[in-house]
């Protein structure tokens, strides 16, 4: 095709390319240039992947595990997913997990499957800048709401800007605890004042996007759906291994 003859859907001139992938760029731009650059854009942790867990990759390989699994993933791994899930303190039943290449993937899938034209996804702010064009992208209206700045912790879920952001379009709220960019952590009380703004507004749904989790130096909290196991049939509990492995 040549590129006179190509033309992007007008749904893609909601979007910009990601600010993290462009500084990330520039920062790999630098140190090509030989600048001693920490580069602190993309969330990705420093350490190799595990040699237990590349070991077991080459042989899931080598045995043939190459092929399309069933439709919600394979019933090993939804089995493992199960039991992590128990080990954090929760119970789901095996239907209601599913495998997908990748948090963003089901973060995409969600949004499209329920968003209609105009619909609202609160965002806490700061926020992952991908949720924006996500949003965007399936028809929705992100809408920030602002976090309260605390000088010695940085910036904290603000329970009230979240309830002052809801309107009756409003569709989802997407909590990402702990948090990328700030990387603070949401205490229990801070969660259980979210968790008391859902409970007076049935119609918001919660996406908790966890994958962070197992990045945290010191106290943990509790995730939400642990504590206030009330809201979890209106939620979706995100998570992968980008991250922590
Ligand atoms: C908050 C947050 N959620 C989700 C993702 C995407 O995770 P995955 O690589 O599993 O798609 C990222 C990646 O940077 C992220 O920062």
């Amino acid at each position: 095709m040549s590129p006179s003859s190509l033309r992007v859907a007008k749904r893609l001139k909601s979007i910009k390319v990601s600010p993290i992938l462009t500084l990330s760029q520039r920062a790999r731009d630098l140190r090509a240039a030989g600048r001693d650059i920490i580069d602190l854009t993309v969330g990705e942790p420093d350490f190799d992947t595990p040699d237990d867990i590349k070991a077991a990759a080459k042989a899931a390989i080598d045995r043939g595990q190459t092929k399309y699994t069933a439709l919600n993933g394979a019933p090993e791994l939804l089995a493992a997913i199960a039991e992590r899930m128990i080990d954090r303190g929760m119970n789901l039943a095996d239907q209601s997990i599913i495998a997908c290449a990748g948090a963003k993937q089901v973060i995409s899938h969600a949004l499209e499957a329920t968003l209609e034209d105009g619909d609202e996804v609160i965002l806490p702010a700061p926020y992952w800048t991908s949720y924006l064009d996500m949003v965007r992208l399936k028809g929705g209206e992100p809408v920030a709401a602002p976090g309260r700045h605390d000088p010695r912790s940085g910036w904290r879920l603000d329970a009230r800007a979240i309830e002052a952001a809801i309107t009756p379009r409003t569709r989802w709220l997407i909590l990402n605890t702990p948090n990328n960019p700030t990387g603070v952590a949401a205490t229990d009380e801070e969660l259980a004042a979210v968790a008391d703004v859902l409970r007076r507004h049935p119609q918001v749904w919660l996406m908790c996007d966890d994958i962070y989790e197992d990045l945290v130096y010191g106290r943990r909290a509790r995730p939400l759906l642990v504590s206030h196991p009330d809201l979890a049939e209106r939620a979706l509990a995100v998570n992968g291994a980008s991250k922590a492995y």
